[in-house]
């Protein structure tokens, strides 16, 4: 089936710019002050790969949510810098010469080729656990939101972050014993290591700004489709994206025989995969009655990206 997608609506101000500008401010910011007890070597390896770059993709889903239901960009902030640490650190990890063996990340010399692997084992574990104290902190001291908004929006961040999110999805995506059967495993993979966090990032934003469960199950679904997207397009650029675009090796899932959407579909199906989701992550947003625009130009731009 062909997908015709209705124009994109123009914004002048082009919030996701700006949203994304603010958050790597607040990186730039954060990383310029080593906290006291934390080993300088150590922080020097954390930072390092925070700042690298990136398309900040999480902490500004986290943001543009939170912001859907009238929560600010720096009350927001903590929350959103604190899935964009969790989103680093699993790609510290999945860079190790035990995972994906990668030397090129953000366009730089992956964090173990640079610091060492137990350096960047370290640093990946201190960035997935700093995460929730630097958010747990941030958010009291801005006395913004409800304790228990801080709690739920925490909780659905670490359970994304552990066995049965992130954690659970990279066992799938590189133990060879626990792979599904082929139709299925790229689905499953893609929904339990990448879509979670997506996911996460969105609902806890939402829950910050104050969401209603009918619209929290709403921003799930709509995260669920939008990061399932988002995996299947990584699938794709490995293929066809070139090193300097996309700041990484291309080609690699291929060299490590990894099972993906292209390995199983193909190109042309997988592209049409993508845009099923697509469709599917704008479907389960329509549902909300807030000033989703913003969000709504996400998974177009996610789903039609080169890098
Ligand atoms: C790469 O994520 C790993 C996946 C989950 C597919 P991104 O494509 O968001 O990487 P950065 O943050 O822009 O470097
Ligand atoms: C990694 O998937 C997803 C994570 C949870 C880090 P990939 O292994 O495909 O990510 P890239 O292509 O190296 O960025
Ligand atoms: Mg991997
Ligand atoms: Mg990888
Ligand atoms: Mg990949």
């Amino acid at each position: 089936m062909e997908i015709n997608f209705p124009p994109v609506k123009e914004n002048p101000h082009d919030r996701i710019s700006g949203c994304r500008f603010f958050v790597d401010k607040a990186i730039a910011d954060l990383c310029k002050e080593r906290p006291e007890r934390i080993p300088e070597r150590l922080w020097e390896s954390m930072t390092y790969s925070l700042t690298a770059g990136g398309k900040r993709v999480r902490p500004v889903l986290c943001i543009l949510a939170g912001e859907a239901f009238g929560a600010s960009r720096e009350d927001l902030i903590p929350m959103a810098l604190a899935c964009e640490m969790v989103h680093t650190a699993s790609l510290i990890h999945d860079d190790l010469p035990a995972m994906d063996n990668d030397s090129m990340r953000r366009g730089k010399p992956t964090n173990h080729v640079i610091f060492g692997e137990p350096l960047a084992l370290l640093a990946g574990d201190s960035l997935f656990l700093w995460a929730f104290e630097y958010a747990r902190k941030g958010l009291l001291a801005g006395n913004a939101f409800p304790h228990i908004s801080i709690l739920e929006a925490l909780g659905v961040l670490l359970d994304a972050s552990g066995p049965a999110g992130i954690c659970g999805g990279q066992v799938l995506d590189t133990d060879p014993v626990s792979a599904g059967p082929e139709l299925e495993h790229p689905w499953t993979v893609a929904r339990s290591k990448t879509a979670v966090l997506i996911s996460a990032s969105i609902q806890a934003g939402a829950i910050l700004g104050g969401a209603e469960p009918r619209e929290r199950e709403a921003f799930a679904e709509f995260g669920d489709h939008l990061g399932t997207a988002f995996q299947i397009v990584d699938d794709i650029i490995d293929v066809t994206g070139e090193a300097a675009r996309i700041g990484k090796t291309p080609g690699k899932d291929r060299i490590l025989g990894k099972v993906t959407f292209v390995s199983v579909f193909g190109l042309e199906k997988a592209r049409r995969m993508a845009r099923q989701e697509t469709f599917m992550a704008l479907e389960s947003l329509s549902t909300i009655k807030k000033d989703v625009a913003d969000l709504e130009r996400f998974p177009r731009i996610l789903a039609e990206r080169d890098s």
